[in-house]
């Protein structure tokens, strides 16, 4: 958020909170009712954390003007705050934002993690989700359903999802895959968890060696996913990510696996080389180890063709999970997982065990989805909308922030802003969460290192709202500039 760092004293800097900068606190104004907006808007600000204590406001005068309410109704809101104990009025410096006494976590180093229920980055718009095409799936998939297939499902998943599942990743993925090679599980996280708990129990990449078992993790990574096999018991170990992926010749030898996104480095955006792809596969063989291929979002990449899964150069090494959160909705939790025989039968009972199968109308719909081409249909029409968002984002960042480099190639519904610090992370991550703008701290992703940026939700980013995410993010920058002057 814009602020103004003036000297206070000698050990500590004042933060001065422009006018314009009060718009971004508190989002757009609504017609009626600004009074609550503005107290509420304030209140959520300084209990949150995004206004920091100690940060002066605006006069009453300079505020009522920038936000075209009355001078009255800023002074009725700034008393009532006063009373709360959020705000406090000083004779000479005007009213500053009150010290509270349990400041809430993410006051720290890095920005909060996002508040439970907040849209995670990668998240589809769901206003795109095909509502039609999926209740008419709906329809076709459960009359196609035989009584049999009214039990408890089959926990390697129904049989006609699996062979339309197969047919779709060969086409799309050049995956090596039948029917019997498919697990069909609730999303990639269930897959990573059935797959991390396997692991840590070594049945399967071997026998069970020293406690605890080891998985190389890209870093950065999805912090989702290093929770899920931390919670398995594995012990992840950082990879570091470049320009081409991961660092391959990185890989330690004491790793059982490793996990890895190359279609769409999450969080960087890069893809995996192809020299990259030979060494990883050649670490895995050297030592009868897994590649778990995280394919999230490896169809919607917006220039060429998607690169072609690890999986389809090594079907006895590589494990690919996928999912439709990133093209249809994360709400469906419906997945997959290719893996060899010796992975699929531990797999299948595990899932077994976990909840004794996917829900059964659920798949039978996303096999219609798949056999009548409305999936492809979909699919052509998501990539379209989501290209020119991410273009109309990319286009107003550049004039925006000319010096700024976002990585990555045109893929996937997130992008990377690095940022000069801390600071400017912070408020960076704050303003568009506040905006409504899924965004999560890039400091947060990485394992071993942290890099200052922000990961940034481009799927529901209209052109209507470009101006006000980049107004943010150049707010953001030019905090970090004046940390970096201090
Ligand atoms: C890197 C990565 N992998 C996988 C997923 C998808 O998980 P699921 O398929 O369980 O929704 C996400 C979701 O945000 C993700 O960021």
């Amino acid at each position: 958020m814009q602020g103004q760092i003036v000297p206070g004293s000698l050990v500590q800097m004042t933060i001065r909170l422009e006018p314009d900068a009060l718009l971004l606190v508190l989002g757009p104004r609504p017609v009626r009712d600004v009074g609550r907006w503005l107290h509420d808007g304030l209140r959520a600000a300084v209990v949150d954390g995004r206004l920091e204590a100690g940060t002066v406001l605006p006069s009453g005068r300079d505020a009522a003007a920038a936000l075209g309410v009355s001078r009255g109704t800023v002074t009725t809101v700034v008393d009532v705050l006063v009373g709360e104990g959020l705000l406090v009025s000083r004779p000479r410096s005007g009213v500053v934002v009150a010290a509270l006494p349990a400041p809430p976590s993410g006051r720290g180093a890095t920005a909060p993690p996002a508040p439970p229920g907040a849209v995670s980055v990668g998240t589809p718009d769901p206003a795109l989700f095909p509502r039609a095409a999926w209740a008419r799936a709906v329809r076709e998939g459960v009359r196609g359903l035989g009584d049999g297939d009214l039990g408890y499902p089959d926990p390697q998943g129904l049989r006609v999802l699996r062979e339309a599942l197969a047919v779709h990743l060969r086409r799309a993925r050049g995956a090596h895959v039948t029917a019997d090679d498919v697990v069909v599980v609730s999303g990639v996280a269930q897959a990573l968890s059935l797959l991390a708990r396997l692991l840590a129990e070594g049945r399967i990449a071997g026998a069970r060696p020293a406690e605890p078992v080891r998985v190389a993790v890209e870093d950065p990574s999805s912090r989702g996913a290093l929770g899920l096999l931390h919670d398995a018991g594995l012990r992840t170990v950082g990879v570091p990510v470049d320009a081409d992926g991961l660092r391959a010749d990185l890989l330690p030898d004491d790793a059982r696996a490793v996990l890895v996104t190359p279609a769409h480095q999450f969080p960087l955006g890069v893809v995996l080389g192809p020299a990259r792809r030979r060494s990883l596969l050649a670490w895995a063989a050297a030592g009868d180890r897994l590649v778990l291929e995280d394919d999230y979002d490896a169809e919607l990449r917006y220039d060429r063709r998607p690169v072609a899964s690890v999986q389809a150069l090594d079907a006895e090494r590589v494990v690919l999970l996928g999912s439709v959160s990133k093209l249809l909705s994360p709400a469906l939790r419906l997945g997959w997982v290719v893996a060899p025989p010796r992975v699929v039968g531990p797999l299948v009972r595990a899932k077994r065990h976990a909840d004794l199968g996917t829900s059964v109308p659920e798949q039978a719909a996303l096999a219609a989805l798949l056999a009548s081409g409305a999936y492809q249909r979909h699919l052509r029409r998501a990539r379209l909308v989501y290209r020119q968002r991410r273009r109309a984002l990319l286009d107003a960042l550049a004039r925006a922030l000319p010096g700024v480099e976002v990585g990555g190639v045109a893929a996937g519904l997130h992008l990377v802003v690095p940022l000069p610090g801390p600071a400017a992370e912070r408020a960076a991550v704050q303003g568009l969460r506040a905006a409504g703008v899924p965004a999560e701290a890039l400091s947060g992703t990485g394992v071993d290192r942290a890099e200052a940026g922000v990961v940034v939700g481009t799927a529901r980013v209209r052109e209507a709202d470009v101006a006000r995410v980049v107004a943010v993010l150049r707010a953001a920058a030019l905090t970090g500039n004046q940390e970096l002057v201090r």
